[in-house]
């Protein structure tokens, strides 16, 4: 992949000086669904797909973009001067928004580059092709500008860049999930503290497939800055009848108790989902340390139903693929994953079961929405790495 990159690079931006290829992965996130910004756990995995950066440093200020993933927009032009988000940068709002937070937390450019990147995760497909783009960015300006910061601050300044930069309020499993992956682990983290734990993703005779619902969505067009909001105004109806710092603070019980202090039925399903899907992705976790992928399963399938009936952020395409899903023999698990509103689900199913899976459930999609859905045995990957 090091020498393609190289020699795809060479022909959009000529072939002198130093070259250096990174790569980032992508996430799927196993359980823990819109948890991340209420203060509880989540569960996600780096992936073997992600996305990969060539780069040349420049003597002058320029920086130049280009994605073979939008061949048609050719190279995107900016400048050190020019690190501000503007509709015709298209896709490069998202290094220039990593370069503008590095700026921001006090890190200088000595000049510009070029850089070409290929991803080979689908998309707005839920598996974080944004996220991805970010950390890779934020690792190759580390290398070249030697900027002393570590995995887990790139999460972060990435993080900052999409909340302020490009003004998706996203919460920090994404970019923690990619910088910090480990090949055949999952993170276990806990969102309020940053404290995390890899997990070995034993599943026996199973694995990992991904269904992608190819239903196209972007975070800011879709109704999750909404989700989070409502959350907050629930944490703060809560806040006036107990100490807490988020719904992740409570358990399911608490919130039992104290959730009349919530004066809209909305608000209370939304809140009820951040507190019962913390609780069973704790239960989750220390299912699978036991060994107990049934049980894993059958929290996967509890998440999906919480997320459909109190978050609502799945949608018939989500949906159809998950009731599919259920109906074969071999499945242990499914569930939408990530953001929702289209992009992926995530089951688990036992590897002699994977074909007759991806047949069916890929036949009642079709037949249901009219088009096709794709399917992706997950390999679970390492984090960034310079090639
Ligand atoms: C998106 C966000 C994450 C997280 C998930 C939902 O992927 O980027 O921070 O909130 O949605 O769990």
């Amino acid at each position: 992949m090091k020498n393609q990159m190289i020699e795809k690079f060479q022909k959009i931006f000529g072939s002198d000086g130093d070259i250096k290829v990174y790569f980032a992965p992508g996430r799927v996130n196993l359980i823990g669904e819109h948890t991340d910004y209420n203060g509880g756990h989540v569960f996600p995995c780096a992936l073997t797909m992600g996305t990969y950066a060539a780069v040349r440093k420049r003597t002058d200020n320029k920086l130049r973009f280009y994605s073979e993933n939008f061949e048609k927009l050719g190279v995107i032009e900016s400048s050190l001067e020019d690190l501000t988000w503007s509709k015709d940068a298209d896709w490069t709002n998202y290094p220039k928004g990593v370069m503008w937070a590095f700026g921001e937390k006090g890190y200088k450019f000595d000049t510009g580059f070029d850089m070409y990147y290929f991803g080979n995760i689908p998309n707005g497909s839920g598996l974080s092709s944004s996220a991805s783009v970010e950390v890779l960015t934020a690792l190759v300006l580390k290398d070249t500008f030697d900027f002393d910061v570590d995995f887990i601050e790139i999460s972060l300044i990435s993080q900052f860049a999409e909340n302020n930069f490009n003004k998706v309020n996203c919460g920090i499993m994404d970019q923690f999930a990619i910088a910090m992956g480990k090949e055949g682990h999952a993170i276990f983290l806990d969102t309020a503290t940053l404290s995390y734990e890899y997990a070995p993703v034993k599943l026996d005779n199973a694995k990992i497939v991904i269904s992608c619902s190819n239903k196209k969505r972007g975070l800011g067009d879709s109704k999750y800055n909404e989700r989070r909001a409502e959350c907050e105004e629930a944490l703060g109806e809560l806040q006036k009848v107990i100490d807490i710092q988020s719904l992740g603070d409570l358990t399911e019980e608490a919130f039992e108790r104290y959730k009349s202090a919530i004066k809209s039925d909305v608000r209370r399903k939304r809140a009820k989902h951040a507190v019962y899907e913390n609780q069973r992705t704790i239960k989750a976790v220390k299912a699978l340390k036991d060994g107990d992928i049934e049980e894993f399963g059958k929290l996967m399938i509890a998440s999906d139903t919480s997320l459909r009936e109190d978050y609502e952020v799945t949608g018939k395409e989500l949906d159809t693929l998950v009731a599919a899903a259920l109906k074969q023999p071999g499945v242990i698990g499914s569930r939408m994953t990530g953001a929702g509103f289209g992009g992926c689900t995530v089951s688990i199913v036992k590897t002699d079961a994977i074909d007759n899976f991806i047949e069916k459930v890929g036949r009642e999609y079709k037949d249901t929405i009219g088009y096709a859905a794709d399917f992706y045995v997950a390999d679970i990957g390492g984090g960034p790495v310079v090639l």
